[in-house]
Protein backbone atom coordinates (compact mmCIF):
# COMPACT_ATOMS: atom_id res chain seq x y z
CA UNK A 1 0.00 0.00 0.00
CA UNK A 2 0.99 4.04 -0.39
CA UNK A 3 -0.09 6.26 1.49
CA UNK A 4 1.05 9.87 2.90
CA UNK A 5 3.52 9.67 5.63
CA UNK A 6 2.65 11.51 8.77
CA UNK A 7 5.03 12.67 12.42
CA UNK A 8 4.41 9.34 13.51
CA UNK A 9 6.52 7.89 10.53
CA UNK A 10 9.44 9.43 11.49
CA UNK A 11 11.51 6.63 13.53
CA UNK A 12 10.76 4.28 10.82
CA UNK A 13 12.21 6.47 8.10
CA UNK A 14 14.89 7.11 10.15
CA UNK A 15 15.37 3.50 10.27
CA UNK A 16 15.31 3.31 6.79
CA UNK A 17 17.17 6.23 6.26
CA UNK A 18 20.45 4.30 8.07
CA UNK A 19 19.82 1.55 6.42
CA UNK A 20 19.74 3.00 2.66
CA UNK A 21 22.74 5.76 2.86
CA UNK A 22 25.74 6.19 4.26
CA UNK A 23 26.18 10.31 3.76
CA UNK A 24 23.34 12.97 3.50
CA UNK A 25 21.26 11.56 5.92
CA UNK A 26 18.03 13.54 6.61
CA UNK A 27 17.47 14.33 9.95
CA UNK A 28 14.83 13.37 12.48
CA UNK A 29 14.36 17.49 12.43
CA UNK A 30 14.24 17.61 8.90
CA UNK A 31 11.92 14.82 8.57
CA UNK A 32 9.87 16.78 10.75
CA UNK A 33 9.95 19.80 8.60
CA UNK A 34 9.86 18.41 6.09
CA UNK A 35 6.41 16.49 6.98
CA UNK A 36 4.59 19.55 8.35
CA UNK A 37 5.23 21.79 5.11
CA UNK A 38 3.23 22.47 2.30
CA UNK A 39 5.97 22.60 -0.01
CA UNK A 40 6.85 18.96 0.30
CA UNK A 41 5.18 15.65 0.13
CA UNK A 42 6.31 12.40 1.56
CA UNK A 43 4.76 8.85 0.35
CA UNK A 44 5.82 5.36 2.20
CA UNK A 45 5.02 2.60 0.69
CA UNK A 46 4.41 -0.21 3.30
CA UNK A 47 3.16 -3.94 4.07
CA UNK A 48 1.02 -5.19 7.48
CA UNK A 49 4.11 -5.04 9.50
CA UNK A 50 6.39 -1.78 8.49
CA UNK A 51 7.60 0.73 5.82
CA UNK A 52 9.45 -0.89 3.25
CA UNK A 53 10.46 2.34 1.32
CA UNK A 54 9.33 6.11 0.61
CA UNK A 55 10.15 9.08 -1.79
CA UNK A 56 9.89 12.70 -1.13
CA UNK A 57 8.96 15.53 -3.52
CA UNK A 58 9.22 19.16 -3.24
CA UNK A 59 7.62 21.96 -5.18
CA UNK A 60 9.03 25.61 -5.21
CA UNK A 61 6.71 28.28 -5.50
CA UNK A 62 6.10 29.26 -9.80
CA UNK A 63 8.24 26.77 -10.61
CA UNK A 64 7.07 24.02 -13.56
CA UNK A 65 8.79 21.39 -11.47
CA UNK A 66 8.34 18.80 -8.61
CA UNK A 67 11.87 17.68 -7.49
CA UNK A 68 12.28 13.90 -5.95
CA UNK A 69 14.26 15.17 -2.64
CA UNK A 70 14.63 11.77 -1.52
CA UNK A 71 13.68 8.10 -2.32
CA UNK A 72 14.77 4.96 -0.58
CA UNK A 73 13.46 1.24 -0.50
CA UNK A 74 15.03 -1.21 2.58
CA UNK A 75 17.34 -3.50 1.26
CA UNK A 76 15.23 -6.32 2.13
CA UNK A 77 13.04 -5.57 -0.31
CA UNK A 78 14.81 -4.65 -3.75
CA UNK A 79 13.57 -5.73 -6.68
CA UNK A 80 10.21 -5.91 -6.04
CA UNK A 81 8.60 -2.77 -7.52
CA UNK A 82 8.69 -0.59 -4.40
CA UNK A 83 10.54 2.22 -5.81
CA UNK A 84 8.57 1.95 -9.43
CA UNK A 85 4.91 1.68 -7.54
CA UNK A 86 6.35 5.05 -5.02
CA UNK A 87 7.13 7.15 -8.65
CA UNK A 88 3.72 6.36 -10.17
CA UNK A 89 2.65 7.96 -7.40
CA UNK A 90 4.84 11.09 -7.12
CA UNK A 91 4.52 11.81 -10.97
CA UNK A 92 0.23 11.32 -10.74
CA UNK A 93 0.92 14.34 -7.31
CA UNK A 94 3.28 16.45 -9.76
CA UNK A 95 0.79 16.44 -12.43
CA UNK A 96 -2.42 17.20 -10.30
CA UNK A 97 -0.41 20.35 -8.85
CA UNK A 98 -0.10 21.27 -12.53
CA UNK A 99 4.02 20.82 -12.79
CA UNK A 100 5.05 19.47 -15.87
CA UNK A 101 8.46 18.13 -14.84
CA UNK A 102 10.09 15.95 -12.31
CA UNK A 103 13.28 16.31 -11.86
CA UNK A 104 16.12 14.19 -9.59
CA UNK A 105 19.36 14.07 -8.89
CA UNK A 106 22.10 11.18 -8.19
CA UNK A 107 25.51 9.89 -7.79
CA UNK A 108 27.51 9.12 -10.55
CA UNK A 109 27.87 5.82 -9.17
CA UNK A 110 24.65 5.00 -8.36
CA UNK A 111 24.14 2.35 -10.84
CA UNK A 112 20.39 1.36 -9.19
CA UNK A 113 19.22 4.65 -9.09
CA UNK A 114 20.66 5.44 -12.82
CA UNK A 115 19.71 2.17 -14.22
CA UNK A 116 15.94 2.95 -12.63
CA UNK A 117 15.60 6.51 -13.65
CA UNK A 118 16.67 5.52 -17.02
CA UNK A 119 13.86 2.60 -17.15
CA UNK A 120 11.59 5.19 -16.21
CA UNK A 121 12.03 7.40 -18.61
CA UNK A 122 14.24 10.22 -17.16
CA UNK A 123 17.15 12.16 -19.05
CA UNK A 124 20.66 13.00 -17.78
CA UNK A 125 21.00 16.81 -18.80
CA UNK A 126 24.02 17.69 -16.30
CA UNK A 127 25.64 17.95 -13.50
CA UNK A 128 25.91 20.14 -10.71
CA UNK A 129 29.36 20.35 -9.17
CA UNK A 130 30.17 19.30 -5.39
CA UNK A 131 26.40 18.77 -5.06
CA UNK A 132 26.56 15.92 -1.88
CA UNK A 133 28.17 16.48 1.36
CA UNK A 134 31.36 14.68 0.55
CA UNK A 135 32.15 16.90 -2.18
CA UNK A 136 30.60 14.75 -4.88
CA UNK A 137 28.96 15.82 -8.06
CA UNK A 138 25.93 15.33 -8.72
CA UNK A 139 24.57 13.95 -12.12
CA UNK A 140 20.59 15.93 -12.62
CA UNK A 141 17.88 13.90 -13.88
CA UNK A 142 14.76 15.57 -15.88
CA UNK A 143 11.52 14.30 -16.74
CA UNK A 144 8.61 15.04 -18.79
CA UNK A 145 5.12 14.60 -17.22
CA UNK A 146 2.97 15.85 -19.59
CA UNK A 147 2.32 15.57 -23.12
CA UNK A 148 2.19 19.31 -25.46
CA UNK A 149 2.65 21.07 -21.82
CA UNK A 150 6.07 23.48 -21.47
CA UNK A 151 8.10 22.06 -23.98
CA UNK A 152 11.34 23.83 -22.82
CA UNK A 153 13.47 22.19 -20.91
CA UNK A 154 13.46 23.88 -17.40
CA UNK A 155 17.37 25.01 -16.81
CA UNK A 156 19.10 22.65 -14.25
C1 LIG B 1 17.26 2.94 -6.31
C2 LIG B 1 16.22 2.22 -5.43
C3 LIG B 1 15.29 3.25 -4.83
C4 LIG B 1 15.41 1.23 -6.32
O1 LIG B 1 14.38 0.64 -5.51
P1 LIG B 1 13.68 -0.76 -5.87
O2 LIG B 1 12.37 -0.81 -5.15
O3 LIG B 1 14.63 -1.87 -5.65
O4 LIG B 1 13.44 -0.59 -7.46
P2 LIG B 1 12.36 -1.36 -8.35
O5 LIG B 1 12.23 -2.78 -7.89
O6 LIG B 1 11.11 -0.55 -8.45
O7 LIG B 1 13.13 -1.36 -9.74
C5 LIG B 1 12.57 -0.90 -10.95
C6 LIG B 1 13.63 -1.00 -12.06
O8 LIG B 1 14.77 -0.15 -11.76
C7 LIG B 1 16.00 -0.80 -12.17
N1 LIG B 1 16.82 -1.14 -10.99
C8 LIG B 1 16.47 -1.04 -9.70
N2 LIG B 1 17.50 -1.45 -8.91
C9 LIG B 1 18.51 -1.81 -9.73
C10 LIG B 1 19.83 -2.31 -9.52
N3 LIG B 1 20.32 -2.54 -8.27
N4 LIG B 1 20.61 -2.56 -10.59
C11 LIG B 1 20.14 -2.35 -11.84
N5 LIG B 1 18.88 -1.88 -12.11
C12 LIG B 1 18.09 -1.61 -11.07
C13 LIG B 1 15.55 -2.07 -12.89
O9 LIG B 1 15.32 -1.71 -14.25
C14 LIG B 1 14.23 -2.38 -12.18
O10 LIG B 1 13.37 -3.21 -12.95
P3 LIG B 1 13.55 -4.83 -12.90
O11 LIG B 1 13.73 -5.22 -11.45
O12 LIG B 1 12.28 -5.31 -13.51
O13 LIG B 1 14.79 -5.13 -13.71
C15 LIG B 1 16.92 1.36 -4.33
O14 LIG B 1 17.99 0.64 -4.91
C16 LIG B 1 17.46 2.16 -3.13
O15 LIG B 1 16.72 2.46 -2.18
N6 LIG B 1 18.76 2.48 -3.14
C17 LIG B 1 19.39 3.16 -1.98
C18 LIG B 1 18.92 4.59 -1.83
C19 LIG B 1 19.21 5.41 -3.08
O16 LIG B 1 20.26 5.30 -3.71
N7 LIG B 1 18.24 6.28 -3.45
C20 LIG B 1 18.35 7.12 -4.64
C21 LIG B 1 19.06 8.41 -4.39
S1 LIG B 1 18.00 9.59 -3.58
Amino acid sequence: MIRHATPDDIDSLLVLEARCFSYDRLTRRSFRHLLLRGHAVTFVATDEQAIQGYALLLFRDASSIGRLYSLAVDPRHHRRGIARRLMRTLEREVRRRGRHWLAAETRPRNRAMRRFCNELGFDEVGRKRRFYEDGVDAILLRKRLVPGGSSKQPRP
